[in-house]
């Protein structure tokens, strides 16, 4: 197959990580002879040093004109004074938005190698295989929101709103991935306190019925929020909007051990999906070799499933991180005595050597 990969490395430790996943991807190109071709683009604070704007026309341009886009992270300190009108992370909006991806697919699977990195008792934790569908280009992400000076006193507003429709399309998505895996679907929301989240809860109960087959429950976010770290493994497929979904899987990644062990894929009506890690551009340790690539290698893996329908591959890059931490490779944030503790470079390496 040939495929066009956008690239987009992005702030902090994001071109450390991105090399390592594009080392992986060539692995696979070369194996199971396929011809990817890589082209890079500028997002974030890289993008705003270089153009004055998060997400350079070309760089949409480029996106949108290939068949997935492998992204790494946005996010720099140096813009990140409140009063600033151009930050990194409009880059990132800005082009999930643009690209119509509105599904974030989030897996949340703990390696038994990792249990030691895990914040949960083993016992609680030690079947949790669950994905969470995060709402991505709607909700209070992308509502209207300002400032406004009421009785003399200065505030601000952000503003929820999702529409039927925005909900019924990634609740169905949901209702789909869960009939290849457990059958269970979980909606999570705040339907006690917010209109949003009655209506996010109607439409899904409404999509529910089409899936007779599957089973269904919602629930509000703060008890999903402790049934998470409490009884994780009930959870199959949870579907909810975007920034619980945000909140969620950074509470989640804590039980896989670290930041640097979770993968995404956003997806939508439409090709090019968009690829990344969910971890941010940690701008301090840039440089230093220190980080977890495995997130981004495991995105790459998505990327080879959901955009580029090769399963087979997909399999054998997750296959191979498997082996990677079976055969002890450690980097710091998942380190444990008798590990061997390997910096980025060495990590992506040994996944590379285990691609078969
Ligand atoms: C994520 C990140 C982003 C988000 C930031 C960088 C804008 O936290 O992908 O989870 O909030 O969506
Ligand atoms: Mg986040």
């Amino acid at each position: 197959m040939q495929a066009n990969i956008a690239v987009l490395p992005g702030d902090g430790i994001g071109p450390e990580v991105m090399d390592e996943a594009l080392k992986a991807l060539r692995a696979v190109a070369a194996r199971y002879g396929h011809e990817f071709t890589f082209t890079e683009g500028l997002i974030g604070g890289a993008a705003i040093d270089a153009t004055g704007l998060p997400l350079p026309g070309e760089t949409l341009e480029l996106c949108t004109h290939s068949d997935a886009v492998m992204l790494a992270a946005v996010g720099d300190p140096k813009y990140d004074d409140p009063t600033a009108s151009v930050r990194p992370e409009q880059g990132l909006l800005g082009l999930r938005k643009a690209m119509g991806v509105f599904a974030n697919l989030r897996p949340v699977k703990l390696y038994q190698e990792l249990l030691h990195a895990s914040t949960i008792k083993p016992e609680v934790i030690a079947d949790v295989d669950l994905l969470v569908v995060r709402e991505l280009t709607g909700g209070i992400y992308f509502g209207e929101r300002g400032r406004r000076t009421v009785d003399g006193v200065e505030g601000a507003y952000d503003t929820m709103f999702y529409s039927v429709p925005e909900v019924e399309r990634v609740v169905r998505l949901a209702f789909e991935l869960a009939r290849k895996r457990r059958r269970k679907v979980t909606s999570v929301e705040k339907a006690n306190v917010l209109e949003s989240s009655r209506l996010w809860r109607e439409t899904a109960t409404r999509v529910a019925q089409d899936y007779p087959d599957v089973e269904f429950d919602s629930m509000y976010v703060d008890i999903a929020a402790m049934r998470l770290v409490r009884y994780p493994s009930v959870f199959d497929v949870v579907v909810t909007g975007n920034m619980f979904g945000d909140i969620l899987t950074d509470e989640a990644s804590m039980i896989a051990g670290s930041m640097g062990m979770l993968p995404s894929g956003a997806i939508g009506a439409q090709k090019p999906g968009l690829f990344e890690p969910i971890h941010g551009s940690a701008p301090k340790y840039t440089g230093l070799n220190l980080v977890n690539p495995l997130a981004t290698i495991l995105s790459a893996a998505m990327l080879l499933r959901y955009s580029l329908e090769l399963e087979a591959e997909a399999n054998a890059v997750e296959a191979a991180v498997a082996a990677t931490l079976a055969a002890g490779y450690r980097t710091r944030d998942i380190m444990q005595v008798g590990g061997t503790l390997v910096g980025t470079r060495e990590m992506g390496e040994a996944v590379v050597e285990r691609i078969s």
